[in-house]
């Protein structure tokens, strides 16, 4: 059977803004990435996915882009963006850009125009709404950042309707125009050499029609995200979405061998709707549970079956540990069991999405009330719904910035950069650095390990194990949840094995027929001889 490269892949998202910054502005940039390359190549990943890179004022990061087809200045220009496409190609990587098609800046020049008046031409490209009967919002709909989704535009006396910031007004994805002019900026960056996209809030491009309320969540406790106190029935998920999905797909399909990878919140029997009914959807509806589930081996053996069986035929999986916008896995899980994490990520069956740092074992970073910068926690504080702790600069070496720039830069460093760095965990053969490439090269020269079927193993306890088979190889990996060590038999199995890689680095036996774990440990095997 063959294989498309993003499903034998392994994609590492950079957070442009904290990865390497050359001219010491504090804030990253292309440069450094491209002075960086090496380093990327040198993990075993097979694709980089940049978060946007776009001019934007910044409201959010990025994801407020006031010019598609450009690059901000902050970051470069074009002719480096050109250049970075060359170098990554070079060394044998594919490269994925970030995609925000539900909305754009309000400097935007569409947006800009659209409010100048009703009659606007560009005026049907975003959301507008007459106020309630009785003056105020349309109806109760919430931004994704606290308050109102609805702000109201004095000189032309409508409101528009904003998911996110009121800097971020969303787009009408039921006007063909726009349509038609986010998909040339697709075409744009594929013609420059992009070989994907992953797509900002997928689910959320189409809005109900009739502008119904929202249902209150009965579920809802205070001190929760504000937002949950909805369910957010009329502004998400819409069954409309589906044709905008597929469309997207099929100007993907223009050119060879690109992705589209969709950035979707949902349960997973609404997630999987999105690989489409035909597989005409998107090629990877992001799949967040590990982001989100209880660090527990039964529920997370449990999660993994109930995926694989959801799964439509011919629709490939995918699994991510971090991301730009929630907690590392480290401060979720603890560094112990963030080796374990890693193996996890690393011997399940798909592809695989690393956050930048998690494989230096990065942890959150408390940010002092000064030194905040997410709109987020500005806009609904305290709830540690923040996403600078997990935006740090990486952590390069023991010099000053930790080797991120030679400005103070944007967001604080992490205290534990002395240690916590790639320089020292490059020399040290135990360290999670260590893990990480030693993961990433066996799943590369193994295909059971990445496309290999996924047999799930009966356990017990903190205990979650699994074989992974691609004729002629077969392999158990077993990994310890808990601090209880645990003995293994390898009889039902297939008699004996031998551990190829612990998480603890300090194993490579000669065959056994079972196997000791010790507290947060785990393990790899080859298995050695067939089941009769
Ligand atoms: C999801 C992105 O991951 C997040 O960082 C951003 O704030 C929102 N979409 C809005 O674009």
């Amino acid at each position: 059977m063959s294989y498309a490269w993003w499903q034998r892949g392994v994609v590492y998202q950079i957070y442009p803004r904290s990865f390497s910054d050359a001219n010491t502005d504090g804030t990253g940039d292309l440069r450094g990435i491209l002075a960086r390359l090496d380093y990327c190549a040198s993990l075993g990943v097979d694709a980089l996915w940049l978060s946007p890179i776009f001019p934007s004022p910044m409201a959010d990061f990025g994801y407020d882009i006031s010019d598609y087809t450009n690059i901000d200045p902050v970051f470069g220009t074009l002719g480096l963006f050109d250049e970075l496409v060359a170098e990554v190609r070079k060394r044998g990587l594919k490269l994925i850009l970030d995609f925000v098609p539900n909305h754009t800046s309000d400097r935007h020049p569409w947006f800009r125009q659209a409010r100048r008046s009703r009659n606007d031409p560009k005026r049907n490209w975003y959301l507008w709404h007459d106020p309630a009967a009785g003056g105020g919002p349309p109806n109760n709909w919430l931004s994704n950042f606290g308050g109102s989704a609805w702000e109201f535009d004095e000189p032309t006396g409508q409101y528009y309707y904003h998911a996110f910031l009121k800097e971020q007004p969303d787009l009408n994805w039921r006007n063909p125009e726009v349509c038609a002019a986010l998909h040339d900026v697709l075409r744009f960056w594929m013609r420059r050499g992009v070989d994907g996209f992953r797509v900002d809030v997928l689910w959320h491009l189409i809005k109900d029609d009739l502008w119904r309320d929202n249902p209150p969540n009965p579920d809802y406790r205070p001190g929760q995200n504000p937002l949950h106190s909805q369910i957010p029935l009329y502004t998400t998920d819409r069954p409309e979405v589906q044709e905008v999905v597929a469309a997207l797909r099929r100007v993907t399909d223009e050119f060879a061998d690109r992705i589209l990878i969709g950035e979707i919140y949902l349960p997973v029997e609404r997630l999987v709707a999105y690989y489409g009914v035909n597989l005409e959807g998107v090629q990877l509806p992001f799949n967040f549970q590990l982001l989100q589930a209880p660090w527990n081996a039964r529920g997370i053996a449990q999660l993994i079956d109930e995926y694989e069986g959801k799964l439509p035929s011919g629709g490939w999986p995918n699994w991510v540990l971090g991301n730009h916008d929630r907690a590392r896995i480290a401060s979720r899980v603890g560094i112990d069991q963030a080796r374990v994490a890693a193996m996890l990520l690393l011997t399940l069956r798909g592809t695989p999405t690393l956050y930048y740092g998690d494989e230096i074992g990065m942890s959150n970073v408390p940010i002092p009330t000064d030194r905040i910068q997410d709109p987020f926690e500005k806009r609904v504080p305290g709830l540690g719904l923040g996403r600078d702790p997990c935006r740090t600069p990486m952590q390069w070496d023991a010099s000053a910035n930790a080797g991120f720039s030679a400005a103070q830069p944007w967001l604080p460093v992490s205290d534990d950069y002395s240690v916590v760095n790639v320089q020292s965990e490059d020399a040290d053969p135990e360290s999670i650095l260590t893990l990480y490439r030693r993961l990433l090269a066996l799943r590369r020269a193994h295909p059971a390990l990445s496309v290999g079927i996924y047999e799930p193993v009966a356990t017990t306890g903190h205990l979650l194990a699994y074989v992974r088979e691609e004729s002629p190889e077969r392999f158990f990996v077993a990994l310890n949840f808990g601090e209880d060590p645990y003995e293994l038999s390898l009889e039902t199995l297939a008699g004996a094995g031998r551990i190829i890689l612990s998480t603890y680095l300090d194993r490579d036996d000669d065959p056994v027929t079972s196997v000791g774990l010790r507290a947060n440990e785990g393990v790899i095997m080859r298995l050695t001889d067939r089941r009769s």
